[in-house]
C-alpha cells in the first residue's frame, strides 16, 4: 500500500527534495503549527507518502469530516479474549481517488501501530487482551497537513489468568524446604503474589507469605514442619492496572508428601505398675529415626524445667535413679534437630515407703551450760535407722542425741530415717547456743582529760560470749547510741562532749541472763579560753600617784588559766599569774608617767598550750600629773623666769649706769622719773643702790609724798611686794618679810616737763 505512492508521483526529484529540505526547515510553509508534531514526525519519516498528497491537494480539495474510535467485541473484556480497536475517519474530497492518509494508534500517548491507507477504516488487533493492554486508547489522522484525532477511550481488560504452581520436589522430609515458583505468563509485572501452604487432610493454612515481584514469576522457599503429612500450594497474583486492583482466582500446585525425619518420642518406664521407694527406677526415652536423614536427633529427659538425662548419638535416652517420692512428677522427652522439635510426656507416680523423719529439740536457742535435747522419730515406722548430724557431721547413730550445750553447738541440725536402701532426711533445723556476756569493758582513747568539742571515741567490749552483742552506751543518764556487733570486736561510739560527762556501757546478747553494765567512764572536758579581754578599773586616764589595776579576763576557760600581761612593744610579759578563775588583776599603788602606753593581755589553758594563745586587744592608758604639782612647777618656772629677767635688767642698767655716769649727775632728777616707768616691781640692788643712793631714792620719794599737794598733776600708786628671806641678793635685814611701799608716779607726758 505504501509502495503505491512512488509510482503515482509527478514530481521531478530535485524539486521534490527542495522542497523536502524546505518544509524540514520550516521555512518555505511557515504556516505549519508546531502543535502538529505527529504529522511532522511522520513526513520525516515517510517521506515519500507527502508528495502524492500534497501533488494531490494541488489539485484537489480534501477534508477530514469526523474521526472516532470502535472497539470490537466492546471496550471491556475478559482477559485473554482478542481485541480489535477501528479508527473510523469521514474524509471528503473531490478527487476521484481516494486519498492516502495515515493514521496512527495510541495508547496512553504512546504510539502503539501505524497504517498508511485509502480506507475509511483501519483496526488495531490485540490478541488475547491481557491486563497491560488497558488504558487509555486514541487515533490520529494525517492527511496532507491535516490532521485529526479521536478522544480517549478507555480499554479495560478483565482479570488475570490463573497463575501457574509448580514445585521443585513431590516428596519432602520434615525440616526440608520446597521451593515454589508461581508465574503468570501471559502478564507484565509488578504483579504481587499470594502463597499458602496448605495441609490437604486438614485445609488448614499453615503458613503464608506475600510478595511483590518484579517478574512475572515468584520464587519462594516453604521450611517444612513436624506434624504435616501432604501438602499443597496455593498461589494467586493481583496486578495493579491503573487505579483498579486485578485479583487472579487461586490455583493450586501438586501435592509435596512429607516424611518424617524421626518418630515421636516414646516413654518406656521400668518397672511398670506401681513404683515404690527405694526401687530401681529407669525412665527411658526412644525414637525412631529414618534412614535417609544424616543427622542424629538430640533427646532431652526433663523432669519438671530440669535436664536429668540426654543422648545425641543414640536413639533413645534413659534416666536411671532410686525411687524416692521426689522422683514423683511430670517427666518430658523432647527429640529435636534443627527446626523439628517432638515432644511427649509422661507422669510418674512414686509409692511413699514411709514419711520423712521429724527432727525434735528442747529449744532452739538456749544457754551455754543447758542441756542440748534431740530426738528424731518416724511418724508410725519404729524400726529404721537413724542419724543424727549437725552440718553433715554425724553426732549420733541413733534416734536421741543429748549433752550439755556449749557455744560451738550452735548450728544446722537434722537426722535420717533409714529403711532398707532407702533413707531420709528431715528438714535442718538452726540451733543456736548463747554464751553469756563477760562484764564490758569501757575506755577511750582520749587521756584524761579532753578538749571541749573534741571527739573523743569510746571502745566498749565483753571479751567473751555470743555474737551478735548489742551494745549501748550511755551518757549521763541516756542512752547515746546503740550499734550491733557481730564479732568479739569492741564496739565504737564517737561523741563531742561539751562539759564534763560520765560513759557507760550496756551489753546484751540472746543470753538469757540480763545485760551487763560496764564501769562508769568519766571524762573531763577542759573549756579553751575564749575571748580575752583586758580592762581597767576606774578611767584609762589615771592621776598620777594614784592607783591603777588592769584586769584580764576571758568570756570562758576551764581553770587553772595563766593570765600575761603585756605593755605594747615589749617582748616579755611585766606580769604573769596563774588563777583558779576566769580573770586576773595586775595593780600599780603609784601610777607615774612611766606607766603610760597601750596595754594587751593573753590568756591560756591546758586546752590551748598548744597553739598561741589568744590575745586581747589594746587597751590605751595616759597618766596625768597631780593639780598641786602642776601649780608648783608653774610657780618654780615662773621663780626661775623672773630671776633670769631680774637678772637681765640689771646688767642692762648696770652697763647703761657705766655708759651715762656724768649724764646722770648733771640731770640727776631726771633719771628716776624715767626709771620708775620701767619698774614696776623695784627690787633694790645693792649695786643699783650705790650708784643712786638708796636715800636719794627714799628722799625723793619721800619728798614726793610731801609734795603731794598737787594730786591732778600725778597719779601714786602703791604696791606692796613680798620680799622673800631666801633671795640671796636681799641686803634688807632679816625680817622675814618686809612690805615695802613703792611709790610710782605716772606721770602725765604734759606734765613731764612741767618741773
Ligand atoms: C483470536 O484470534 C486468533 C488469530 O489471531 C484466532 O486463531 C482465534 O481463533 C481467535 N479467538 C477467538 C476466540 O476468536
Ligand atoms: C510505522 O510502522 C512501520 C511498520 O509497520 C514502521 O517501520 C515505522 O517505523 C512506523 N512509523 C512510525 C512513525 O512509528
Ligand atoms: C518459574 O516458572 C516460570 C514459568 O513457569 C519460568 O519461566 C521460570 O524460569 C521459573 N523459574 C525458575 C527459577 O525455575
Ligand atoms: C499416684 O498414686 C496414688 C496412689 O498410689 C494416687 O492417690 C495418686 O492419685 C496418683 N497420682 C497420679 C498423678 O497418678
Ligand atoms: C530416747 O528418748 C526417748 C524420749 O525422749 C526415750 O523414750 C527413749 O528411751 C530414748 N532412747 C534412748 C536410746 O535413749
Ligand atoms: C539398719 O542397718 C543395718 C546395718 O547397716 C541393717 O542390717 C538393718 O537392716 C537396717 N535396718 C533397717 C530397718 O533398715
Ligand atoms: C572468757 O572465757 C574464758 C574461758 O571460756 C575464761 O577463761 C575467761 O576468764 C573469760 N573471760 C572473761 C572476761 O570472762
Ligand atoms: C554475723 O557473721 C556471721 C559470719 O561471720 C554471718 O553468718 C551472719 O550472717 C552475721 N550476722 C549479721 C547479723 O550480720
Ligand atoms: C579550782 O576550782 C575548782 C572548783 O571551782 C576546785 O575544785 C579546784 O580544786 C580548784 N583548783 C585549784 C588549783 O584551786
Amino acid at each position: 500500500m505504501q509502495l503505491r505512492w512512488a509510482s503515482d508521483s509527478k514530481m521531478h526529484p530535485v524539486v521534490l527534495f527542495t522542497m523536502l529540505l524546505c518544509e524540514f526547515l520550516s521555512l518555505c510553509s511557515p504556516s505549519v503549527s508546531e502543535d502538529l508534531k505527529f504529522s511532522e514526525i511522520n513526513r520525516f519519516f515517510s517521506p515519500l507518502s507527502l508528495p502524492d498528497s500534497s501533488l494531490q491537494a494541488q489539485e484537489n480539495s480534501f477534508t477530514i469530516n469526523s474521526i472516532h474510535m470502535d472497539s470490537q467485541p466492546s471496550w471491556e473484556v475478559p482477559n485473554g479474549h482478542n481485541l480489535t480497536l477501528q479508527c473510523l475517519v469521514d474524509i471528503s474530497t473531490t478527487s476521484k481517488v481516494r486519498p492516502q492518509h495515515l493514521m496512527l494508534f495510541y495508547k496512553d500517548d504512546v504510539l502503539v501501530y501505524n497504517i498508511s491507507s485509502r480506507e475509511h477504516t483501519e483496526s488495531f488487533f490485540i490478541p488475547q487482551a491481557r491486563v497491560f493492554h488497558s488504558g487509555r486508547y486514541k487515533c490520529t489522522v494525517i492527511l496532507n497537513n491535516k490532521e485529526k484525532t479521536t478522544q480517549e477511550y478507555q480499554v479495560l481488560v478483565h482479570g488475570i489468568p490463573n497463575p501457574t504452581v509448580t514445585l521443585d520436589k513431590k516428596e519432602v522430609i520434615e525440616g526440608g524446604v520446597v521451593t515454589v515458583n508461581c508465574s503468570v505468563k501471559e502478564e507484565r509485572p509488578p504483579i504481587y503474589f499470594n502463597i499458602e501452604k496448605v495441609e490437604l487432610n486438614t485445609k488448614i493454612v499453615k503458613q503464608k507469605r506475600e510478595k511483590l515481584s518484579q517478574e512475572n514469576f515468584l520464587l519462594m522457599d516453604f521450611p517444612i514442619e513436624e506434624q504435616e503429612h501432604v501438602l499443597v500450594f496455593r498461589c494467586q497474583a493481583r496486578i495493579v492496572s491503573g487505579n483498579k486492583l486485578q485479583i487472579s482466582e487461586s490455583s493450586r500446585s501438586e501435592y509435596v508428601t512429607v516424611r518424617e525425619s524421626f518418630s515421636i518420642p516414646k516413654f518406656q518406664i521400668t518397672p511398670s505398675g506401681m513404683i515404690i521407694e527405694g526401687d530401681q527406677l529407669d525412665i527411658k526415652c526412644t525414637v525412631q529415626v529414618t534412614p535417609l536423614v544424616q543427622e542424629f536427633p538430640e533427646i532431652i529427659i526433663l523432669k519438671d524445667k530440669a535436664i536429668v538425662a540426654t543422648s545425641k548419638r543414640d536413639h533413645e535416652a534413659v534416666y536411671s535413679v532410686m525411687a524416692m517420692v521426689e522422683n514423683s512428677g511430670h517427666y518430658t522427652c523432647k527429640v529435636e534437630s534443627n527446626r523439628i522439635s517432638k515432644v511427649s510426656s509422661i507422669v510418674v507416680n512414686i509409692t511413699e515407703l514411709f514419711p520423712k523423719p521429724k527432727l525434735e529439740f528442747s529449744s532452739s536457742r538456749l544457754d551455754q551450760g543447758k542441756i542440748l535435747d534431740l530426738f528424731c522419730s518416724v511418724p508410725g515406722t519404729p524400726l529404721a535407722n537413724f542419724t543424727i548430724q549437725r552440718e553433715g557431721m554425724i553426732l549420733s547413730q541413733g534416734q536421741n542425741f543429748s549433752k550439755i550445750a556449749e557455744e560451738r553447738d550452735s548450728g544446722m541440725y537434722s537426722c535420717t530415717a533409714g529403711i532398707g536402701n532407702v533413707v531420709k532426711k528431715s528438714s535442718s533445723v538452726q540451733i543456736d547456743v548463747c554464751e553469756m556476756l563477760s562484764k564490758p569493758r569501757i575506755f577511750h582513747d582520749a587521756k584524761a582529760e579532753i578538749i571541749k568539742g573534741h571527739a573523743i571515741t569510746i571502745g566498749c567490749q565483753s571479751i567473751n560470749g555470743t555474737a551478735p552483742i548489742t551494745y549501748y552506751l550511755i551518757k549521763d543518764t541516756d542512752i547515746f547510741q546503740n550499734l550491733l556487733v557481730n564479732s568479739s570486736d569492741p564496739a565504737t561510739f564517737t561523741d563531742k562532749p561539751t562539759k564534763d560527762v560520765e560513759y557507760q556501757c550496756i551489753a546484751n546478747n540472746c543470753h538469757s541472763h540480763p545485760e551487763l553494765h560496764s564501769e562508769i567512764l568519766r571524762v573531763k572536758v577542759i573549756a579553751p579560753v575564749e575571748e580575752v579581754m583586758i580592762s581597767i578599773l576606774s578611767s584609762n586616764e589615771v592621776q598620777s600617784g594614784h592607783e591603777m589595776v588592769l584586769r584580764c579576763f576571758v568570756k570562758e576557760g576551764t581553770g587553772p588559766i595563766t593570765f600575761k600581761f603585756y605593755k605594747e612593744k615589749e617582748n616579755r610579759p611585766f606580769h604573769e599569774t596563774t588563777v583558779n578563775d576566769t580573770e586576773a588583776f595586775w595593780m600599780e599603788k603609784q601610777a607615774s608617767k612611766k606607766q603610760e602606753g597601750k596595754y594587751y593581755c593573753t590568756a591560756s589553758n591546758r586546752a590551748s598550750l598548744t597553739t598561741t594563745s589568744p590575745r586581747s586587744s589594746a587597751l590605751m592608758v595616759k597618766v596625768f600629773l597631780a593639780p598641786w604639782m602642776k601649780g608648783l612647777i608653774a610657780v618654780v618656772v615662773i621663780g626661775v623666769a623672773i630671776g633670769i629677767l631680774i637678772v637681765t635688767a640689771k646688767c642692762y642698767f648696770l652697763r647703761k649706769a657705766r655708759a651715762k655716769q656724768k649724764p646722770v649727775e648733771m640731770s640727776r632728777p631726771a633719771a628716776p622719773l624715767l626709771n620708775s616707768n620701767s619698774e614696776k616691781v623695784s627690787e633694790p640692788s645693792v649695786e643699783a643702790n650705790s650708784h643712786y643712793g638708796y636715800d636719794d631714792v627714799g628722799n625723793d620719794v619721800m619728798k614726793t609724798i610731801n609734795q603731794n599737794k598737787d594730786p591732778q598733776n600725778m597719779d601714786v600708786e602703791y604696791t606692796e611686794v613680798e620680799i622673800s628671806p631666801s633671795e640671796p641678793h636681799q641686803a634688807l635685814g632679816t625680817r622675814a618679810t618686809e612690805t615695802v611701799y613703792s611709790e610710782i608716779r605716772k606721770v602725765d607726758p604734759k606734765n613731764e616737763r612741767l618741773p
